[in-house]
C-alpha cells in the first residue's frame, strides 16, 4: 500500500480530524499540539470535541500503530516516526499545517500561529519536504510561507478543507473533491496522491487559486443562505411559504436542496470569518464586492429581525417591551451535532434579547453535565445565559420557547408538558424545526420562518 510519513500540527477539529482520516488511508501520521494536556487526553484516546466518528477513529488508529500524538510542533515530531536521525530534523515528507487563522482586527485572518510554526520548523524540515497549508488563509499566503521558510528545497502547498463540523469525518472521507495547489505540479501531485484512495475528483491548481477556491465555497453557502433567509421574510410579507419554495427551487439540479433552510442567520467559525476575510481581499484588490457586503448586512439584520418577531410573538405589539419577561432558549451552539458556539447566531440573539430586558435561560443538549464523566462538567452559564440540564426547566415560568438550533431531541420533546410549565403557550421556532400540528395540539402557538401560518 502507498504509505507516506506525515505530520498534522495543531489538533483543533481540522488538524485532528486530517490526522485520524489520513491514518485511516493507511499512512503513518503523528500528530503535534502545543498543549500537553491536550496530547495527554488524546493518547489516552479522550477526544474532547463533539464530532461524530472521530473518537473511535482515532482510538482504533493509535491502536493500529499508524496515529500518535506529540507535544510541541517541531522536535517532539521527529522523535515520533522510527529510524528518524534523531539530529532534531523533521523526518516528516510532508508536513500539514491545521492552525487557527482567526479574525483579525478589522476582519483580516490573523495568521501568527501560522507563521509561528513556520518560523520554528523552517531549519528543522529535512529537503524535499512538502510544506502543506490546510488552514483558511488569505490568497497570497502560500507564497508568502514559502518567503518566511526560505528554503528551495521545500515546497509549500495550498489544500483548503471543506467539512463541516458535526460531519468532519464524513466529509473527509467522502469529498466532493480534493484541491491541491501549488506553483510546483511535482509538489501538488504528491499530495494529491495521499488521497488517492477517495477516488473525488482532483482540481491541480495554482496556490492563489485554491486559496480562494476556499472563500468562494463559503462565500457563495453564506450567500445562498442570506438569500434564503430574505425570501422567508418575503413569504411572510405575501403569505407564501419557504418550505414549498425552497423545495421546488431545491429541485433545479443547478440550485440543489442542500443548504436552503432558513435559520436564525449563518455563524460557526468559519462562514462568519471567510466572508469578511473575501471582503478584506477584495478591499485590499480595489475591488467593491457588494454582493459579499450584502449577505453579511443580510445575515447580521436577520438577528434583529428574528429579536422583533419574538417581541411581537410575546406582547403582540410591534415594539412592546420584553423587560422582564422570561425567555427559554433552546439550543445555543451555532448549529446541531456540536458543541462550538463560535460566532453562533443564538448567542448573538441572546445578547440582543439581554440588551433588551429579557430574563434569559438556556438549555443545549451539548452543553450539559454528564455525571461522573469529569470531561463533560457542568456548564452553568454562555455569555450571561444561564443554562439548565433539562429542556422542560428551561420552559418554566417562560413567556416563550425561543428554537435557536436544529437539535433533532426538540422535535421529539414532551410539548404537552413544556406548554404546562411555560406562562404563556408560545414558540418561536427559528429554524422551522418542529411539527406545527404537534405543537397546536399541546396548546401551544408556533412562530416559524416565512411559513404560512407564522
Ligand atoms: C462550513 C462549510 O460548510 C465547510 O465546507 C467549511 O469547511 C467550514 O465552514 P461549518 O462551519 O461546520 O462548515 O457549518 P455549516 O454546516 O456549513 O453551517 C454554517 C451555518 O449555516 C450554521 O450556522 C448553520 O446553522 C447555518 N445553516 C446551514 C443554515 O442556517 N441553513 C442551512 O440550510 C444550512
Amino acid at each position: 500500500m502507498f504509505t507516506r510519513r506525515v505530520a498534522v500540527v495543531g489538533t483543533g477539529y481540522v488538524g485532528l480530524t486530517t490526522g485520524a482520516c489520513l491514518a485511516s488511508l493507511g499512512h503513518q501520521v503523528v500528530c503535534a499540539d502545543i498543549d500537553t494536556a491536550k496530547v495527554e487526553r488524546l493518547r489516552r484516546g479522550v477526544v474532547d470535541i463533539v464530532e461524530p466518528g472521530l473518537s473511535d477513529l482515532v482510538t482504533e488508529q493509535v491502536s493500529a500503530g499508524r496515529l500518535s500524538f506529540v507535544v510541541g510542533a517541531t522536535a517532539g515530531v521527529s522523535e515520533a516516526f522510527p529510524g528518524s536521525s534523531g539530529s532534531g530534523d523533521l523526518d516528516a515528507e510532508i508536513v500539514f499545517l491545521c492552525l487557527p487563522t482567526p479574525m483579525g482586527v478589522g476582519g483580516v485572518a490573523d495568521l501568527r500561529a501560522v507563521e509561528a510554526v513556520v518560523e520554528e520548523t523552517r531549519e528543522l524540515l529535512a529537503a524535499g519536504t512538502v510544506v502543506v497549508n490546510k488552514s483558511t488563509v488569505p490568497v497570497g499566503t502560500a507564497g508568502r510561507t514559502a518567503e518566511l521558510l526560505d528554503r528551495a528545497d521545500v515546497a509549500v502547498v495550498s489544500n483548503p478543507e471543506f467539512l463541516r463540523e458535526g460531519s468532519a469525518v464524513h466529509d473527509f472521507l467522502n469529498p466532493d473533491r480534493i484541491v491541491v495547489g501549488c506553483d510546483t505540479a511535482e509538489a501538488a501531485e504528491r499530495v494529491a496522491a495521499l488521497y488517492a484512495r477517495l477516488g473525488a475528483p482532483t482540481v491541480l491548481t495554482d496556490a492563489a487559486s485554491a486559496e480562494l477556491m476556499k472563500y468562494a465555497a463559503n462565500c457563495f453557502l453564506a450567500m445562498k443562505l442570506s438569500y434564503v433567509n430574505a425570501m422567508a421574510e418575503l413569504c411572510e410579507r405575501v403569505g407564501a411559504d419557504i418550505g414549498d419554495v425552497t423545495e421546488g427551487i431545491g429541485y433545479d439540479r443547478r440550485i440543489g436542496q442542500a443548504f436552503l433552510s432558513p435559520g436564525p442567520g449563518w455563524g460557526g467559525s468559519c462562514l462568519p470569518k471567510d466572508t469578511h476575510a473575501l471582503l478584506q481581499v477584495a478591499d485590499a484588490a480595489d475591488f467593491e464586492f457588494r454582493l459579499l457586503r450584502a449577505t453579511i448586512d443580510t445575515n447580521t439584520r436577520q438577528r434583529q429581525r428574528i429579536v422583533d418577531k419574538v417581541r411581537h410573538a410575546v406582547t403582540g405589539r410591534r415594539t412592546g417591551s420584553l423587560t422582564r419577561v422570561r425567555l427559554g432558549l433552546l439550543g445555543l451552539t451555532f448549529k446541531a451535532g456540536t458543541d462550538d458556539l463560535r460566532d453562533s447566531p443564538a448567542l448573538a440573539i441572546a445578547a440582543l434579547l439581554r440588551q433588551a430586558g429579557a430574563d434569559l435561560v438556556g438549555y443545549d443538549p451539548a452543553l450539559v453535565a454528564e455525571p461522573g464523566n469529569p470531561d463533560r462538567p457542568l456548564v452553568d452559564e454562555v455569555e450571561g445565559v444561564p443554562l439548565v440540564n433539562d429542556p422542560t426547566e428551561a420552559a418554566q415560568g417562560a413567556e416563550a420557547l425561543v428554537v435557536l438550533t436544529e437539535w433533532p431531541v426538540f422535535r421529539t420533546l414532551d410539548w404537552v408538558a413544556m406548554a404546562g410549565a411555560m406562562k404563556q403557550p408560545i414558540v418561536v421556532d427559528t429554524r422551522n424545526l418542529l411539527d406545527p400540528a404537534t405543537l397546536r395540539r399541546a396548546g401551544l402557538t408556533g412562530y416559524g420562518l416565512g411559513r404560512r401560518e407564522a
